[in-house]
C-alpha cells in the first residue's frame, strides 16, 4: 500500500491520474473541478464521496492531510497552481507543459527550490513503453554512438482547439510538440541551436502555425529533427527514428512492434529485428509511481522542475526562430 495521500484537481485528463494514483495504492483524499459536471462525473466514476470533492482548489490549501496535489487544468494555470501548492508545502505532479512562457518555468523552478518539495513535469513519455525500450537500446550501446535522432508528434486537434488551446501562447509545438522535444531532449541532450519553419492551412481556428519542423544541434555535432502537426489526416503517432553507427531504431508510442536494425561484423545491416512492446501512451500509473517514490524514498525525479522547464525552453526557441527565420539557441539557465 502505497501512504501517499494526494489530490487531484482538474478532472478530465486528470481522471488518468486518479487512475495511476489508484493503480499505485495511494489514497485520493480529494478531487476537484471548477465544473460542477465533471466534478460530480469524476467522484461517481471512481466512487469518491462528496466531502472529498471541492470546486475551489484554495480549499485545499490548509489540509494537513494531503501531502501531494496533481495539476491537470489548462497550461496557462499551471504556474499559479504549482506555485501555491508548493508555497503550502505540497509536492507537485504538474502536467505538460510546464507552462507556456519563460517567465512562469522560471517562477516554478524558484518556487520548488524554494519548498523543499518535489515538482514532477508530467512528460509521460518517457514512461511509454516503446520509448522507455528505446532509451534502454540507446543507454546501452546497442544502437552506438547516435548521429541524428527525429520524432514527430502528429495529432488532429480539429475538434478540440475551440478552448484554450486555441490562446495565442499554446503554440501546437508547446502545447503538443513538447512532447516530441522532450523525447529528443532525454535520448540526444539540450540541443545548443534550432532552426525551424512552420506553416498554417489545416486548422483555421487557432492563431499560431498547425504545422511545424524543426532541425537541432547537440553538444557533440548530434543532429536532431522535430516535426509537429496538430491539424494532420491520420491517426495520432509520434513516429520516433534512432540513428547511431551500429544500428538504427524506428519506434512509436501506438503501435505494437519497435524495429531494430544492427550491423555485423561486415558493418551491414542484419534483417531487422522486430520487438514486440506494450502500447501505452498514458502510462499515468508508471509515471506516478516514480513521483511517489521520489516523494517517499527522494528517489530521483526524471522530469524535474529544470527539466521539464529545459523542454519548454527548446519549444520557445523553435517558435521563436519559424517566426524570425533565424537560428536560435536555448537559455537553459534556470536559477
Ligand atoms: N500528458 C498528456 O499526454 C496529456 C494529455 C491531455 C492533456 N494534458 C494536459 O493536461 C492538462 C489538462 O488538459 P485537459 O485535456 O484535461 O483539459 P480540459 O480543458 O479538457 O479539462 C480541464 C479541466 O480542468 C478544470 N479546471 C480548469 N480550471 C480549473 C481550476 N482553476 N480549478 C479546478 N478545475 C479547473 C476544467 O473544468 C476541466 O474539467 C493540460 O495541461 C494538458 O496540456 C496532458
Amino acid at each position: 500500500m502505497n501512504p501517499l495521500k494526494i489530490a487531484v484537481i482538474g478532472l478530465q485528463f486528470g481522471m488518468a491520474h486518479i487512475e495511476g494514483a489508484m493503480c499505485c495504492g495511494a489514497e485520493i483524499v480529494a478531487i476537484c473541478d471548477c465544473n460542477e459536471e465533471h466534478l460530480r462525473y469524476a467522484g461517481e466514476r471512481y466512487n469518491i464521496p462528496g466531502e472529498k470533492r471541492f470546486s475551489d482548489y484554495r480549499a485545499l490549501f490548509g489540509r494537513a492531510d494531503i501531502d501531494a496535489v496533481v495539476v491537470a487544468v489548462p497550461d496557462q494555470q499551471h504556474r499559479a497552481l504549482s506555485c501555491a501548492f508548493l508555497g503550502a508545502g505540497k509536492h507537485v505532479l504538474c502536467e505538460k507543459p510546464m507552462a507556456l512562457t519563460r517567465a512562469d518555468t522560471q517562477a516554478m523552478v524558484r518556487a520548488a527550490d524554494a519548498s523543499g518539495c518535489r515538482l514532477m513535469v508530467g512528460q509521460i513519455c518517457r514512461f511509454t513503453p516503446a520509448f522507455e525500450k528505446a532509451k534502454e537500446l540507446v543507454s546501452d550501446g546497442t544502437l552506438g554512438d547516435v548521429y541524428f535522432v527525429e520524432s514527430e508528434y502528429a495529432h488532429d486537434y480539429m475538434k478540440i482547439v475551440d478552448n484554450w488551446r486555441a490562446d495565442p501562447l499554446r503554440h501546437g509545438v508547446i502545447g503538443g510538440g513538447c512532447h516530441a522535444v522532450d523525447l529528443l531532449r532525454w535520448l540526444a541532450g539540450d540541443p545548443r541551436e534550432v532552426f525551424a519553419y512552420g506553416t498554417h492551412r489545416l486548422l483555421p481556428q487557432v492563431p499560431y502555425d498547425d504545422a511545424t519542423v524543426a532541425v537541432m544541434r547537440f553538444d557533440d555535432d548530434t543532429m536532431g529533427k522535430v516535426f509537429v502537426s496538430t491539424g494532420c489526416k491520420r491517426n495520432y503517432t509520434m513516429r520516433t527514428v534512432i540513428y547511431g553507427t551500429r544500428g538504427t531504431l524506428i519506434c512509436d508510442n501506438t503501435s505494437p512492434t519497435m524495429t531494430l536494425f544492427t550491423a555485423g561484423e561486415d558493418g551491414m545491416a542484419h534483417e531487422p529485428e522486430i520487438i514486440e512492446v506494450a502500447v501505452n501512451n498514458h502510462n499515468a500509473a508508471r509515471e506516478f509511481e516514480v513521483f511517489a517514490d521520489a516523494v517517499l524514498h527522494g528517489k530521483p525525479v526524471l522530469t524535474d522542475a529544470r527539466e521539464g522547464a529545459k523542454t519548454v525552453a527548446v519549444c520557445l526557441s523553435i517558435i521563436e526562430s519559424s517566426k524570425t527565420g533565424k537560428p536560435v539557441r536555448p537559455d537553459y539557465d534556470f536559477r
